[in-house]
């Protein structure tokens, strides 16, 4: 059976785009019959890339002590949730312009050399392989066109990231404008909804 892996980041229980990311994930498991795996960062975040956890992804097994063995298993959870999935769906607030920390840890748990990604004569090589990933991306501001449009360096980082790991389909889902004012807000979140339906009825 295949397996969706949903993770949300928001630490908000109101959060607009971990209930987006939720509500895309659940049509894509009913339409398809996938099962869903949700890894919540924002209340459970990953263990920070401190200098234990940098030491233990970068040596081998055999080589760690105790602290770094605890802290690759932690780290090898991740991974082996993300290789094992078939659709990816991420969901993260725009946060001071960048993602919120708890997606920051878990892609630096994730982004492992030697089992997410390599690199070799030809430069960098993703381990990920064709998965699709939809990414939304809720924000008070407007950051799909207009004057703000390069300070949106969450769905730009996110998408990044996938690529490097081998994830070449990444579909963007954008709620924003969610601080212009009620309507301007509903308005947005409307069109999530229905471009959620298109990528769930296609
Ligand atoms: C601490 C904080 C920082 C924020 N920074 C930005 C920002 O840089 N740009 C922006 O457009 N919105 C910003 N916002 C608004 C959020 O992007 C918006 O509320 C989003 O829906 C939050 O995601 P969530 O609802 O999933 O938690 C910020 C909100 C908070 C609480």
């Amino acid at each position: 059976m295949s397996t969706i892996l949903l993770v949300t980041s928001s630490p908000s229980c109101g959060s607009v785009s971990s209930t987006l990311a939720k509500e895309l994930a659940a049509g894509l498991s009913a339409s398809s019959g996938a099962v869903v795996v949700h890894r919540d960062v924002g209340t459970s975040p990953p263990a920070h890339l401190d200098a234990v956890l940098s030491s233990a992804i970068r040596k081998p097994a055999d080589q760690r002590d105790a602290p770094e063995a605890a802290a690759a298993a932690g780290s090898d959870l991740l991974v082996d949730e993300l290789l094992a999935a078939d659709v990816i769906v991420i969901g993260t607030g725009l946060v001071n312009f960048g993602v919120y920390s708890g997606l920051k840890s878990w892609i630096d748990n994730v982004a492992r050399a030697g089992r997410t990604f390599r690199y070799g004569a030809g430069g960098p090589e993703g381990l990920v392989g064709a998965k699709t990933a939809y990414v939304v991306v809720s924000s008070g501001g407007v950051y799909s066109q207009g004057p703000a449009a390069a300070a949106d360096h969450a769905s730009s980082y996110v998408e990044t990231v996938l690529r490097f790991l081998g994830v070449q389909d990444v579909r963007l889902v954008r709620a924003e404008g969610l601080a212009l004012g009620e309507e301007a807000a509903k308005a947005s979140i409307n069109a999530a909804r229905a471009a959620i339906d298109a990528h769930v009825n296609v």
